[in-house]
């Protein structure tokens, strides 16, 4: 999949796309199927809700076999490597549940503060490119960006321990509210299989989910191979160590069982931090 010019240049203005339908349902259904034996792992990869129910899973990537085609899949890697000129690897992979009347907020945040104050990222030529595993509506707590806040590059932050289950570098108020002055909030819906890329300095947020459908939601989070971390403070299944290069499987790799990739991490991951 190629960008457009036009997808270029309304990426470098607003700071994000959305590709709707970008898998197809039975591509969708081939991920939401492994989704449940995923969250039910006792494992620290799954972080939980205060409620119990799982936040994020970590790295599936590294254990499931569906996950680890989706991870080098053309239509979400090749778009990042287009708009950062570079060849990209996995700085991090996660599937947040938002479960149905439970799911719990995500404060106001750029994700470059975590990855710069955490990760020690040098620069923000990294990304996300988010896929929608259920519809995306109103009602189920729908990722909200500023447009155009990616513009002002790495904001102060402070690190909110206590709000969720999961710590976070978020922007203050005052800063939020002379965003979204300038600039409006937005919050992409559309069906599952839909996508949204977004820069690394967006602002963006997401409230809770009072509704009865959950939200799930796949990120990869992919960062350009000579800006990779430099500090090892966070849990491996957070920030990625292995900075080689993503190498594209067929646009059809899904629904291909012939398609044979690795698992490093099959037994899971309990390496404490270094
Ligand atoms: C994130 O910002 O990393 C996740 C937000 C969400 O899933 O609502
Ligand atoms: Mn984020």
């Amino acid at each position: 999949m190629e960008l457009t010019q036009e997808q270029v240049e309304n990426f470098n203005s607003n700071g994000y796309l959305v590709f709707p339908s970008l898998f197809n349902p039975d591509e969708v259904a081939l991920l939401n199927g492994e989704v449940a034996d995923l969250y039910s792992r006792n494992r620290p990869e799954n972080v939980r809700e205060k409620s119990g129910e799982v936040r994020t899973n970590f790295a599936a990537h590294l254990y499931n076999e569906i996950y680890a085609k989706l991870a080098r899949h053309p239509r979400l890697v090749k778009p990042v490597v287009q708009i950062l000129k570079e060849q990209v690897y996995m700085h991090q992979f996660k599937i947040n549940g938002k479960a149905a009347f439970s799911g719990d907020v995500w404060q106001w945040h750029q994700d470059f503060a975590t990855w710069k104050n955490d990760d020690g990222m040098p620069s923000a030529r990294a990304m996300n490119i988010a896929i929608f595993l259920d519809e995306v509506n109103e009602f189920n707590g729908p990722l909200m960006f500023i447009p155009g806040s990616h513009e002002k590059g790495v904001l102060d932050a402070s690190h909110d321990t206590d709000t969720t289950s999961y710590p976070l570098w978020v922007c203050d108020e005052d800063t939020v509210g002379k965003l979204v002055d300038r600039g409006g909030i937005v919050a992409p819906k559309g069906i599952a299989g839909t996508a949204v890329l977004f820069h690394g300095c967006m602002v963006h947020s997401s409230s809770n989910n009072l509704s009865p459908w959950a939200r799930k939601t796949v990120y990869l989070s992919l960062c350009a191979i000579s800006n990779h971390i430099t500090k090892y403070k966070r849990p491996e299944f957070k920030a990625q160590r292995d900075f080689s290069p993503i190498e594209c499987l067929a646009d059809d790799c899904l629904l291909d069982n012939q398609v044979e990739v690795s698992l490093p991490w099959k037994e899971g991951f309990d390496k404490e931090p270094a």
